[in-house]
Formats: C-alpha cells, structure tokens, sequence
C-alpha cells in the first residue's frame, strides 16, 4: 500500500460526505412511509428509536411530527454530524454512540426503527439475537420495531462489479462494489481523496444478504411477532423480486 493510502474505519471518513454522496435520497418518502405505518398498525407512539440513524436524517423529518427522539449509531462521526444537525436547527434529538447490538435505554420506546439495510451489517444470526434482545428491552408491550433489509436481487442487479465516481464540495470518491453470491457477501469499498489531503482514505465496507425466508424462521423463533413483510415502501407481501424489503415486527408479552 503506498503512502497515501489509509485504510479508515466504515464510516469514519464517509461521515462527512455521507448527506452529500446521498443527496438523492428521498428521505421525507422514507420517514412518510414510516409514518402510514404507524397508522396502518393503529399506533399513535410518542418516542422513538433510531438504531444505526447516521447522520440523523430520518430523525431530522420525523420531530416534524412531536415525537420523543432518539438515536444511535456505531459511527462516533456520524453521530457527531447527526447532533450538529440539530443543534443548528434548534431540534432536540437524543443521540448516542453505540453498537446496535449492545445498547440499553433509561426508559423504554413505544417504536424502534432501524432503516436503509443498516441490519444487513450484522454478519449473522447470532448478532441478529443480540440486536433483537436489547430492542426487546428497549420497548414497550406491544411496541413496534421496524427494519429494512436490502435483498440478494439489489445485490445482483445493482452491485455485482459495480463502480461509481462522484465528487463534491471539498471532495471525490471512488465507490467498488461487488457481491460474492457464495458467501451472500455484499462488498463495498469507498476511496475518498480530500482537496488539499494528500492521503487517499478507503473505507471498506461488507453487508450480509439474508433471505426473507430465513429471516422470517429467525423472527418465529423471537419475542416478536412478525406483523409483515412488504415490498419496499409498499403494502405489497415480500417476494424476492423486491430489492427492499420492510419488517414490522410487534413486541409480544411473554406470557405469549
Ligand atoms: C447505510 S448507513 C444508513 C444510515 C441511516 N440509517 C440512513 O438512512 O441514512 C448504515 C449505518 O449503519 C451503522 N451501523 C453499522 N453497524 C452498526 C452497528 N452494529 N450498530 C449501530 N450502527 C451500525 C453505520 O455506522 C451507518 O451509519
């Protein structure tokens, strides 16, 4: 490796182009779609959790809504930016850094959320078991926990030997991205270069694909009962034609 190259933690380096590199995200359809769930399901929740929020942008359109907000994140600076955010516009968010899987809260949510495959970054079942865990805890009866898993067709279609470039502000990027069908390995590696930095930051990033199979046996086994399984953004069941696909989940007593 020469010199100027640097191998940088996920999203460390990433972090401060993040809001940039997506900025064609509709992040106001993602959190309206959170929203129609809510009232597909009947629940009129007060606070929220955020698991894996990055820079907060869901969480930002959300507390347009009056809820009691809260998130975290693995990445210290991706939190940092997610907080910045709200200082700057005077909104109270809660954030803290932590692993998805080992967190607790002081006093539990009515709904956790854990959005844009961030889910996928757990590499097995029993990390799975470890999250599902501490979001029982971090619920009340009957609260809602609401994930999204990219599937193996948005791997193949979109990321099997895919690169991208792409430049901004103060920066540019190389995005490589490959799927190892085999393992169910989703790679992507991000090669950042800032104007007036000498070093080239890479970043290197792998996602677990599951199936909604599997992830429904997983779920059966759980404290949680599976309320469904939709297409991405939709009310459609899941097949694995979806590139997306949204869980919502109910805490079950367990008495149940
Ligand atoms: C694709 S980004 C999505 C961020 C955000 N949800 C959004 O919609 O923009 C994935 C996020 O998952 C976070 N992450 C990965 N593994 C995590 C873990 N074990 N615990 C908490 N966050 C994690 C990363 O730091 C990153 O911010």
């Amino acid at each position: 490796m020469s010199k100027q190259n640097r191998k940088a933690p996920p999203y460390s380096m990433l972090a401060t182009i993040y809001d940039e590199v997506m900025a064609h995200v509709d992040y106001e359809k993602w959190t309206n779609y959170i929203v129609s769930l809510f009232e597909k399901y009947d629940k009129k929740p007060q606070s929220i959790l955020e698991l894996s929020c990055g820079t907060g942008n869901v969480l930002l359109s959300l507390t347009s809504k009056k809820y009691n907000i809260f998130g975290l994140d693995l990445s210290f600076e991706m939190v940092r930016i997610a907080y910045e955010k709200a200082i700057t516009r005077n909104i109270n968010i809660n954030y803290f850094q932590a692993d998805m899987t080992c967190f607790s809260l002081k006093r539990p949510v009515d709904v956790v959320i854990c959005l844009y495959d961030s889910i996928n970054y757990l590499d097995d079942f029993s990390k799975w078991q470890q999250l599902f865990d501490n979001v029982y805890d971090a619920l009340v009866e009957q609260g809602l926990f609401i994930f999204d898993i990219c599937t193996e067709k948005n791997s193949m279609k979109y990321f099997s030997n895919y690169t991208e470039t792409g430049s901004g502000s103060s920066f540019e990027y190389l995005r490589e991205s490959s799927y190892d069908r085999k393992q169910k390995i989703h790679q992507n590696q991000f090669t950042i270069k800032f104007d007036g930095d000498d070093n080239r930051y890479i970043e290197s990033h792998q996602q677990r694909i599951y199936t909604i199979n599997e992830i429904q046996n997983f779920i059966s086994q759980s404290h949680f009962q599976c309320l469904d399984a939709f297409n991405g953004f939709s009310f459609r069941k899941a097949d694995e034609e979806a590139l997306r696909v949204h869980f919502v989940l109910e805490k079950a007593s367990l008495n149940d």
